[in-house]
């Protein structure tokens, strides 16, 4: 079987075909950054526009790179939700409009659904169960998977996601929208000991996230800097390094919990924040100690992209979901209350 997979949910247009026997054929990607970066964030409106511009030529080079007829996809998947609406109603619009003309079953995806799979696309895949930790731009949290749909979210954050704290930072900084990949490179150029951030919520029980007091702590670290001498790029590098350990170092310790709650020793790392270098290091060293294992998406398929929907989209078309004409965009959707499959 062969699924068209798009993604919309917010500033990256991603497009893929996926084959559950050949694997992944095709994966486009394109990312609004720089339209968003001036304003220093994603400007909704803006967004869905570019949405409407680049995806339909996306999905021709797609399915033309994937050497895919019409005739040959017998689904399409897309992100339903959560998401920015303008920006989940293009994808939603075009998707259930190319599934109807092309008389085949349209799917709709939950994009945390997606990241989570996204490690299924790999050479060694994980085999459930397992912990997921989650941590994109817009959400942080930890699951219990015991199969495709089974989610039991045991903790997520009460306020900033880890990647909203990380552009948010990164903004302080001084660095571009966004500031998450940016701030990390910044960090490798600092040094260990300068500051020392808290690692929120991490003195009581319990699996929940809060990441905003760390962004008010580096506000408060930054405006008490000296950044006027020669120094001042050296002295931003290290309060880079001291916030990026402060989140590496929460995300580890709810982790282990995680895993010692649910007796598991798998762990999946996804979400745009799983590309980082230190957390995947740590994570690593982390599971060694443990003696489990953790999986990754590459570092492709750990920010947005239209392969993961593809994806998931495909195990839920193999189990016969299909979604009807009148369906919405949900740009709140809970993750557990998806069906299993
Ligand atoms: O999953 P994603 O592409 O979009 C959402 O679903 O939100 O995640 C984007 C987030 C942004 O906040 C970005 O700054 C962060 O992931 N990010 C990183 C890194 N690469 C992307 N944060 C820290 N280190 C990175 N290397
Ligand atoms: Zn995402």
């Amino acid at each position: 079987m062969r699924i068209l997979g798009i993604e919309t949910s917010c500033d990256e247009t991603g497009i893929a075909v996926y084959d559950d026997e050949k694997g992944l054929l095709s994966h486009e990607l394109y990312s609004q950054v720089k339209l968003h970066a001036d304003y220093g964030g994603v400007v909704p409106e803006l967004a869905s526009r570019d949405h409407v511009r680049k995806i339909i030529p996306l999905i021709e080079k797609a399915m033309e790179d994937a050497n895919t007829q019409p005739t040959e996809i017998d689904g399409v998947a897309f992100t339903q939700g959560p998401g920015l609406v303008g920006a989940l109603l293009v994808g939603s619009s075009v998707g259930r409009s190319l599934a109807y003309a092309w008389n085949v079953p349209a799917v709709g995806v939950h994009h945390m659904e997606g990241h989570l799979l996204a490690p299924m696309l790999e050479d060694d895949a994980p085999e459930f169960p397992f912990v997921a930790l989650l941590v994109s731009g817009g959400h942080s949290m930890l699951v219990k998977v015991e199969g495709i749909g089974q989610y039991e979210v045991l903790g997520e954050s009460i306020d900033d996601a880890a990647g909203e704290a990380f552009d948010k930072t990164a903004k302080l900084l001084g660095l571009d929208y966004p500031g998450g990949p940016l701030l990390a490179k910044l960090a490798e150029k600092g040094e260990a000991g300068h500051y020392k951030f808290p690692r929120p919520m991490t003195d009581r029980p319990g699996l929940d996230f809060s990441f905003s007091g760390l962004k008010t702590f580096a506000a408060n670290t930054i405006r008490d800097a000296d950044l006027t001498g020669a120094d001042a790029e050296q002295i931003k590098a290290n309060i880079a390094y001291a916030f990026q350990e402060a989140v590496v170092d929460t995300l580890i310790i709810k982790c282990k919990r995680a895993l010692k709650q649910t007796g598991m020793k798998r762990l999946v790392i996804a979400g745009g924040v799983s590309a980082n270098t230190m957390l995947r290091s740590e994570m690593k060293a982390l599971m060694q100690e443990l003696k489990g294992e953790v999986f990754y998406p590459s570092l492709a398929y750990c920010t947005d992209n239209g392969a993961m929907i593809a994806y998931a989209g495909m195990q839920r078309l193999k189990a016969g979901e299909t979604l009807a004409l009148s369906s919405q965009a949900k740009p709140r959707w809970p993750l557990d209350t998806l069906s299993a499959i």
